[in-house]
């Protein structure tokens, strides 16, 4: 059930911005990162999704990846991503912030996403930076070299103690302080700077609404937390909408 206030909100918002993490990916079977069903093979995400890591263990690391772009092109978005597809068409200045590789809400049809770690469908050289998006993770066993040079290919997504894309921060950054209402969905918001959108959009008197199957800290400082699934709650904020549509009396 939505709050009268969030409904009330929802209504009158011109502005909002989403950020996303594993947990709305959860429900189509991709496995998050910390959590019950978060570890692989013990290690912790910290543990594998860093350059130095890479460098001593690169066929661990490409492994732990190849592992979950294998997940990824088995499962489909779920109603969780298509209704922020549909919130999307509804509010005229929508950003969606996500903090997933998974793709999946380009899948689902989602237009302004703005990428924050990277893309694991992607994948570079380490030498030359050369792209190589024609890897076939199910045939191949170890991490695989650049065909121009032989280098190491790397997955395109952004490690522990590596620097975000800046343009692309600083586009979420924007959003999320110009924004009615912001959404922290299914993160466990604690890997920063993502985690620190939902106070800048605190600071600049948006309304915070957390989505998430448990408590986080943001749940301290959010103006509500809804605990659930983000498939089962996001769907009733577009069926909020379009039973008291923007604007409407
Ligand atoms: P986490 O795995 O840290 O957190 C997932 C959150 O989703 C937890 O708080 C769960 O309670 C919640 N959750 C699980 N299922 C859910 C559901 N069905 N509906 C709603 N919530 C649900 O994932 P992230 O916060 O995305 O970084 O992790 C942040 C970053 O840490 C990742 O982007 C990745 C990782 O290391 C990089 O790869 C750089
Ligand atoms: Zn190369």
């Amino acid at each position: 059930m939505l709050s009268e206030s969030l409904i009330a909100k929802l209504r009158g918002a011109e502005s909002v911005c989403v950020l996303t993490g594993a947990g709305i990916s959860a429900e189509s079977g991709v496995p998050t990162f910390r959590g019950e069903d978060g570890l692989w093979k013990k290690f912790k995400p910290e543990e594998l999704a860093n350059f130095d890591a890479f460098i001593s263990n690169p066929d661990l690391v490409w492994e732990w990846y190849a592992y979950r772009r294998r997940i990824i092109q088995e499962v489909k978005p779920n109603p969780g991503h298509h209704a922020l597809v549909e919130l999307e068409k509804r509010i005229p200045d929508f950003t969606l912030v996500t903090q997933n590789v998974d793709n999946l809400h380009r899948r689902a049809g989602s237009n302004h996403i703005l990428e924050l770690h990277g893309n694991i469908e992607r994948s570079y050289c380490i030498d030359c930076r050369t792209f190589d998006s024609d890897i076939d993770v199910k045939e191949l066993k170890g991490v695989p070299r650049c065909k121009k040079c032989g280098g190491l290919i790397r997955p395109d997504v952004v490690w522990f103690g590596e620097i975000l894309p800046l343009a692309v921060l600083s586009e979420a950054v924007s959003a999320a302080s110009r924004c009615d209402i912001f959404f922290s969905v299914g993160t466990s918001a604690i890997v920063y700077p993502a985690a620190s959108l939902p106070y800048t959009a605190l600071e600049h008197g948006a309304y915070v609404v957390q989505i998430n199957r448990e408590h986080t800290d943001l749940s301290l400082s959010a103006h509500e937390t809804m605990l659930g699934k983000a498939g089962d709650i996001l769907p009733q904020l577009v069926e909020a909408l379009d039973k008291h549509p923007r604007g409407g009396v």
